[in-house]
């Protein structure tokens, strides 16, 4: 026992007794199979929206190019961390991405959390002035973490409510300073998209710049998977290769300038170490084969409406989910702790989303479709759901 146990332990029983403790669960993973202590389990929690987690490709040439290079980047990649790998994989992603250039990072949560505080400097050494962040409410926490790490307080709009950022950008035309919009093109808990079109004119109209986390619309949504970004005017779009591209990493896009600035400016990318061959490996493979998988995205698509309508009609609550990712909305904790149990007594894996994840009221099982789940195993998920809610509530 540590001196600062007791501290600790109480802090853990409160949250404990508030059904707010979060804790881990080991799984065991084969490339076709997820097992919970040793029994399959069919995963409906994962973000591996095309099943490439476990791609023979994607496993070949992360091994190879560990083989080959090596398991470590060895350094960070303004020091001796840039490998021509590195320069493959962003050459390829601006491609895929239709932009000038591309950076990479370790992960989605760090390049958040990395390159906002970079643009916000320049914004502040470039006019004088601190400058005024637009963020939807729901935004993810890497992206208030990169606001805070900046000392930024933002201007929140309600969730998608292009009516409400604008009187807000309205409401402060008087103020100095440059003019950031925070938004996701696809939101993680509730599988809603935001309308890059009327976001991107907006940005124009009001000269603000506009981030886009693409996250989870990277791979699945978009010509070829190209995100919804694709064909819009977006300053900074940044995406990850940890849910539908099968592996872990992420990455902006955007032009060459922007790409330079973050380099140069960015404590996250400077200070770290640069991704490694095999990790390199697994990103190149997804990226040569996502846009070929037209086919399994509309499966996808078609799986996540089936699901939606039959939950829909038994009178559940979904949102306004529009994609892979369906919200079972349930509001209490407690609810939606045992519905996950009695799910998983059933070998169907949901995760409960609670608060702070989700706003207070409206905990959920989040509920995220892959390309390689088969219709029988969508019918027993809607079965499972609709018996375990009237258990339940019985
Ligand atoms: C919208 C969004 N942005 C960023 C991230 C972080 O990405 P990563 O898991 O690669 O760190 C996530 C992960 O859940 C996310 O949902």
């Amino acid at each position: 026992m540590m001196r600062f146990d007791p501290l600790l332990r109480r802090a853990l029983k409160d949250l404990e007794a508030r059904s707010l403790r979060r804790q881990l669960r080991p799984l065991q993973l084969t490339p076709d199979q997820v097992l919970h202590r040793g029994q399959a389990i069919t995963d409906f929690s994962s973000n591996d929206y095309l099943g490439l987690s476990g791609h023979r490709l994607l496993r070949e040439r992360s091994a190879e190019w560990a083989m080959q290079h090596g398991t470590g980047a060895r350094a960070s990649r303004l020091v001796s961390g840039t490998l021509d790998l590195h320069e493959r994989v962003e050459n390829r992603l601006a491609q895929f991405k239709g932009t000038e250039a591309a950076l990479l990072f370790a992960s989605g949560w760090q390049a958040n959390a990395a390159v906002l505080p970079a643009l916000f400097r320049l914004a502040k050494e470039q006019t004088g002035e601190a400058p005024l962040v637009f963020c939807d409410k729901l935004n993810h926490a890497s992206m208030h973490q990169g606001c805070a790490a900046a000392g930024i307080r933002q201007i929140r709009f309600r969730h998608n409510d292009l009516n409400h950022l604008e009187s807000l950008l309205v409401r402060h035309t008087d103020l100095p300073g440059m003019r950031f919009i925070l938004t996701e093109s696809v939101f993680s808990m509730d599988g809603d998209t935001a309308d890059i079109a009327a976001l991107s004119a907006l940005a124009k109209r009001y000269d603000a710049f506009l981030y886009l986390d693409e996250a989870h619309a990277t791979g699945v949504l978009g010509p070829q998977g190209r995100g919804l970004s694709h064909g819009h005017e977006v300053d900074l779009v940044m995406g990850t290769f940890s849910k539908a591209l099968g592996s872990m990493g992420a990455y902006i896009a955007g032009s060459r300038a922007l790409c330079d600035w973050i380099i140069t400016a960015s404590s996250g990318f400077i200070y770290s170490t640069a991704p490694s061959p095999p990790m390199l490996g697994a990103m190149d493979a997804a990226l040569e084969i996502v846009p070929g998988l037209d086919m399994e995205r509309q499966a996808l698509h078609q799986k996540a409406e089936r699901l939606r309508q039959a939950l829909n009609a038994a009178g559940i609550d979904t949102g306004l989910s529009n994609t892979q990712i369906v919200p079972v909305i349930l509001g209490e904790e407690t609810t939606t702790l045992s519905v996950a149990r009695v799910l998983e007594e059933r070998g169907i894996l949901t995760i409960a989303i609670r608060p702070p994840t989700v706003p207070s009221g409206s905990a959920r099982l989040r509920l995220a479709l892959s390309a390689s789940h088969d219709d029988a195993s969508i019918t027993s998920l809607i079965d499972s759901v609709i018996t375990a809610l009237r258990q339940t509530q019985a």
